[in-house]
């Protein structure tokens, strides 16, 4: 049997399970809460506050563990009485758990399909409520889940900037779908290699830079097998770790892309503030990005508190 691990934050207390809720135990999945029964308030908190525990369902549970996720997400990202942090901690359970269902196999059409609609979710939510960006950057980090935080925070800033920029809503959406999407190769590069996102390049080897190099048209490649990805996705992904420097000249969506991927690359992997990422690349990225775009970031960052 093969089994998903799930995050304790989106178990609820106050409802039956419809699927079987598994924990290891000295390397043996163990059923902890059957289908049908409830998970006790008193136990839920301690497990949620410990953060040892580690859940799991099984792949046939999957589809029933989705469409429970579906549920909360839509009691509450309309419900007005639900604080915007507890809004953002649904989104971001939500889309992690699709996003790495996605990243495991990227020509699965259904995959794409949810990816699809967590990027609308988060772009809708970006766009109706002020306070969601900082909220989202500021989100619990899942060390377990670096590559997908980080996919969720440049999804955030780009969107955010396409807004700023008034770019139309069609191209806002799909910064957020790509912002997504983009480290999607690295699952495809050699197993000892898949990691590699997480090491500073110059500690890379020479064999290493080669191999990291290749994940963006790694991704594409396999993107490019599911008929409802289009060029304008593929595109944009192929590039988002080159810059102005490297390339000569790139649209704007390129550079929103290149300039939030590579800020937030410093802050998740490298464990910067928004503050000392942003002096690195001030300092040592000059030429790389368009002044003007560069400090309407910079600008972003001052108004919502996060430098
Ligand atoms: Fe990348
Ligand atoms: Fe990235």
């Amino acid at each position: 049997m093969m089994y998903t691990p799930v995050r304790i934050s989106t178990i609820r207390p106050d409802g039956a399970l419809s699927f079987d809720l598994y924990i290891l135990f000295k390397d043996q999945y163990v059923k902890y809460t059957p289908k049908g029964e409830m998970i006790k308030n008193e136990v839920h908190s301690k497990l949620k506050k410990q953060k040892v525990a580690k859940f799991f369902i099984t792949e046939e549970d999957e589809v029933n563990y989705q469409q429970f996720l579906d549920a909360v997400l839509l009691e509450t990202i309309e419900n007005p009485d639900i604080a915007i942090g507890e809004k953002i901690n649904v989104v971001d359970d939500h889309a992690s758990h699709n996003l790495t269902q996605a990243y495991k196999d990227p020509s699965n059409p259904e995959g794409f399909k949810k990816t699809e609609s967590a990027a609308k979710n988060l772009h809708s939510l970006i766009t109706q409520n002020k306070e969601a960006f900082k909220e989202m950057l500021t989100r619990e980090v899942h060390d377990n889940e670096l590559l997908i935080h980080h996919c969720l925070n440049v999804s955030t800033y780009a969107t955010k900037l396409a807004i700023l920029h008034e770019c139309k809503e069609e191209d806002q959406v799909i910064l957020s779908l790509v912002g997504l999407l983009h480290d999607i190769g690295h699952g495809q590069l050699e197993e000892n290699h898949r990691h590699l996102f997480l090491k500073n390049k110059s500690e890379m080897s020479e064999e290493e830079k080669k191999s990291y190099d290749l994940h963006p048209e790694k991704g594409v490649e396999l993107l490019s097998k599911n008929p409802l990805i289009t060029k304008e996705i593929t595109d944009l992904i192929s590039i988002h770790e080159d810059n102005l420097e490297k390339k000569g000249k790139l649209t704007l969506m390129e550079e929103i892309l290149s300039l939030t991927n590579n800020f937030d690359k410093l802050v998740t992997f490298r464990k910067m503030s928004f503050k000392e990422a942003l002096s690195l690349m001030s300092r040592e990225s000059l030429g790389c990005y368009n002044m003007e775009l560069f400090n309407k970031f910079k600008q972003l960052l001052k108004l919502e508190k996060l430098l």
